[in-house]
């Protein structure tokens, strides 16, 4: 299996992680999603954007331009056999020793991991949709950053899992903010509600996407922050991610949401956001 290791792609028997790596470490790093339909990414350009805008915000200097990470990341999906699937690919501060919080000098390079997974598209969940619970968001203040260092998210996870539930929606105090893996959105009287983009939620590349087809469909969305209660009485609720695109919830904390059904306004975003899939990397069978 081929993967990146810094600036190559290599067999992944050559990758050597230290054991004072400053992502091993301190969870010092940061990462991206990237889906591919077809042998082509979706929205790369969008995805190696906020990789560097990531690193800009912990003052990290990826050795790479742009260009050249995008290369990196295409000449890895032509050399391994996956036609849909996920990249991920993450960029710790380094290996520096003796161990210290203070960031190290500039000499110090990052360390550059990718791997490509064959991951298919989930059609009967973009169409049925997911069950949830809610949870408060006990994450730090800068959920902007796609940070490796993601225990409040697992953990909330987990709290999920345990409950049988596949998502956690995170509110503080009583404010929704996103779920623990991906953007999440209301629908009332056929206007669209989410969290606005800031330090309290990712801003994702998959949300650009559906905000566009929302606005080709002439549907109202207001980026305002929403309550648990708007929530609970919303009529249709949604959430998004790269691996997951535009998918109703249906259970939340064991209530169902428009009688259990997708709603019109998810089924046409779904759709619409299916047809930009198409538009760049083919047709999905
Ligand atoms: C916490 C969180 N919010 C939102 C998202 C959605 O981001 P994107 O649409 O760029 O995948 C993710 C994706 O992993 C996430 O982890």
């Amino acid at each position: 299996m081929k993967v990146i290791w810094n600036s190559q792609i290599v067999d992944r028997e050559e990758v050597k992680i230290d054991p004072e790596d400053r992502g091993y470490q301190f969870g010092d790093g940061i990462y991206e999603v990237v889906r591919a339909y077809n042998g082509h990414f979706f929205g790369l350009d969008e995805h190696v954007d906020r990789l560097y805008s990531s690193a800009d915000k912990i003052e990290m200097i990826i050795p790479q331009s742009k260009e050249e990470m995008k290369n990196l990341m295409i000449k890895l999906l032509n050399e391994s056999d996956v036609q849909t699937g996920n990249l991920y690919l993450q960029a710790t501060r380094g290996v520096a020793s003796p161990r210290n919080h203070v960031y190290p000098d500039m000499s110090v390079l990052p360390t550059i991991t990718g791997n490509v997974t064959a991951v298919p598209r989930n059609a009967q969940k973009i169409e049925n949709g997911i069950t949830t619970i809610t949870e408060p968001d006990i994450r730090w203040l800068k959920c902007d950053i796609k940070s490796i260092s993601l225990l409040g998210n697992i953990m909330v996870k987990h709290e999920a899992h345990k409950k049988n539930a596949e998502e956690a929606i995170l509110h503080r105090d009583g404010i929704v903010t996103e779920c623990s893996a991906s953007n999440v959105a209301i629908v009332k009287d056929g206007t669209i509600y989410t969290h606005p983009d800031g330090n309290l939620i990712l801003p994702g590349v998959t949300k650009i996407v559906w905000l566009k087809c929302a606005e080709e469909l002439g549907i109202e969305v207001k980026e305002e922050p929403f309550t648990l209660e708007q929530l609970q009485e919303a009529d249709e609720v949604f959430c998004s991610s790269t691996t997951i695109e535009v998918m109703p919830i249906h259970t939340i904390d064991g209530k169902k949401v428009n009688g259990g059904q997708r709603g019109k306004i998810t089924e046409q975003l779904a759709e619409a956001f299916k047809l930009k899939i198409e538009e760049a990397c083919g047709e999905l069978l």
